[in-house]
C-alpha cells in the first residue's frame, strides 16, 4: 500500500533525506553541476499570440513553423482558453492526488489499456532512477468521449469542460501546424491526431531536490502537447544544448511538438527533450494534453514520402515503412518518457 500512497505519500512523511531510489547516479550529478557553471541561458521560449488570428493568420502559422522548427516548444496567448477554467483544471488535478489513499487507490493501476490510470513509478526501481512525481491519467477522447462515471468524482467536471475546450484548441493546433507543414489538416486526422489523453502531474515537494528529478529528460511520443502549469516553474527545454526554463505565465499554454509530427514532417518539426526539476516547494502541479493516436490507426504509416518535396534537405533518415504501433514498441523500449498512450 506504501506505493499507492505515491511519492506523496514519500513526501508527507517529512523525510530529511530522500530514498535512495530516487538518487540520480554520480555521473549525473557531477554532469549537472558542470552545467550548472554555465552562465544563465540568453535564450526564451518563444511566445505566439493568436490574438486576431482572422487576419494574423499568415504571420501566425510563420512563427508557428519557426518555433516548431528550431525549439520544438512555443507558448501560447490568447488561445481562447478561459484562465478559470485552466485555474480549475489545476486545481482538480491537486485535489485528486490530495484525497485519501484509500479513494485514489481505485485508480491505482500499471496497465495501460485502461482509460484511467493513477500510477507513481515507485516500483520502477529495477531499471531506472525513479521520478519525484505521480500523476494521473485519463484516455478522454479514443476518439469518442469517455464514459464521464468512469472518472473520479472529484475532477470529473472540470476535466471534461477542460477536455472539451482543449479539444477546440487541439483542431485549431491541427489546422495551423499543418499549414505551417505545407501538408492538408486531413493528413493528421486521418492518422488519428485527434485522440486525446490528459495527463494530470502532482510533484510534492522534495527535501533534497538536487539529487533527484521530477520528470528525466525525454520526448514526448505525441504529435504534440499542450500544458498548462501552475507558478511553481521547473519545467526545462533543451535548446542548443542549454537547458532553457519554460517560464510560468498565468494563462499561457505550452506547446510541444512530439515524435510523431516530428517523424511525419521527416525531422522538420523537433521533439525537443525536456525534464522537469524537483524543487524544495510545492506540490507543483501542471496537465499534459497529448494529440496522440489511437490502435485503430494500427497501420498507418508514421512517414508519407509524399509529403516531402524531393529539395527538402534533411540528416533524418527516411523511415518509410515504420508503422505507429511498432514505432511506439520502440519508443516504450528506449525512452524514458510521457504519452505512450497508443
Ligand atoms: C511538466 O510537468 O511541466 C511537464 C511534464 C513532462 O513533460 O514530463
Ligand atoms: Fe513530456
Amino acid at each position: 500500500d506504501e506505493t499507492k500512497a505515491g511519492v506523496k505519500g514519500i513526501a508527507d512523511a517529512g523525510l530529511l533525506n530522500i530514498p535512495r531510489v530516487f538518487i540520480r547516479p554520480p555521473e549525473e550529478l557531477a554532469e549537472e553541476e558542470n552545467l550548472l557553471l554555465v552562465a544563465k541561458s540568453k535564450f526564451h521560449v518563444p511566445m505566439i499570440d493568436l490574438e486576431d488570428m482572422e487576419n494574423r493568420r499568415k504571420e501566425i502559422v510563420n512563427e508557428i513553423r519557426l518555433a516548431s522548427a528550431s525549439w520544438g516548444f512555443f507558448q501560447l496567448l490568447n488561445h481562447g482558453i478561459p484562465e478559470t477554467v485552466m485555474d480549475g483544471m489545476i486545481l482538480g488535478v491537486a485535489r485528486f492526488h490530495e484525497q485519501d489513499t484509500e479513494v485514489k487507490k481505485q485508480f491505482y493501476t500499471r496497465e495501460f489499456t485502461r482509460k484511467v490510470q493513477y500510477t507513481t513509478n515507485f516500483d520502477w526501481y529495477q531499471t531506472k532512477t525513479a521520478k519525484w512525481k505521480d500523476s494521473f491519467m485519463c484516455s478522454m477522447l479514443s476518439p469518442d468521449l469517455i464514459d464521464p462515471e468512469e472518472l473520479p468524482a472529484i475532477c470529473r467536471d472540470i476535466m471534461l469542460e477542460y477536455t472539451e475546450h482543449v479539444r477546440i484548441l487541439g483542431n485549431t493546433l491541427i489546422e495551423l501546424l499543418s499549414e505551417a507543414l505545407g501538408i492538408g489538416k486531413d493528413h493528421l486526422i486521418r492518422m488519428g491526431c485527434t485522440n486525446l489523453s490528459v495527463l494530470g502531474n502532482y510533484y510534492p515537494a522534495c527535501p533534497q531536490p538536487k539529487l533527484t528529478m521530477g520528470s528525466y529528460k525525454h520526448t514526448d511520443s505525441s504529435f504534440f502537447t499542450l500544458l498548462i502549469q501552475d507558478n511553481i516553474g521547473g519545467l526545462q527545454v533543451l535548446y542548443q544544448n542549454h537547458w532553457v526554463d519554460v517560464k510560468p505565465k498565468h494563462g499561457a499554454i505550452v506547446v510541444n511538438i512530439g515524435d510523431l509530427l516530428q517523424l511525419i514532417s521527416n525531422g522538420k518539426f523537433k521533439s525537443a527533450e525536456h525534464r522537469v526539476l524537483a524543487n524544495q516547494v510545492g506540490p507543483r502541479v501542471s496537465v499534459a494534453s497529448f494529440f496522440s493516436t489511437s490502435s485503430v490507426m494500427k497501420s498507418a504509416k508514421v512517414y508519407n514520402k509524399d509529403l516531402i518535396s524531393d529539395e527538402d534537405e534533411t540528416d533524418l533518415p527516411v523511415c518509410s515503412n515504420v508503422r505507429v504501433p511498432d514505432y511506439l514498441k520502440h519508443y516504450i523500449k528506449h525512452n524514458n518518457s510521457e504519452g505512450n498512450d497508443g
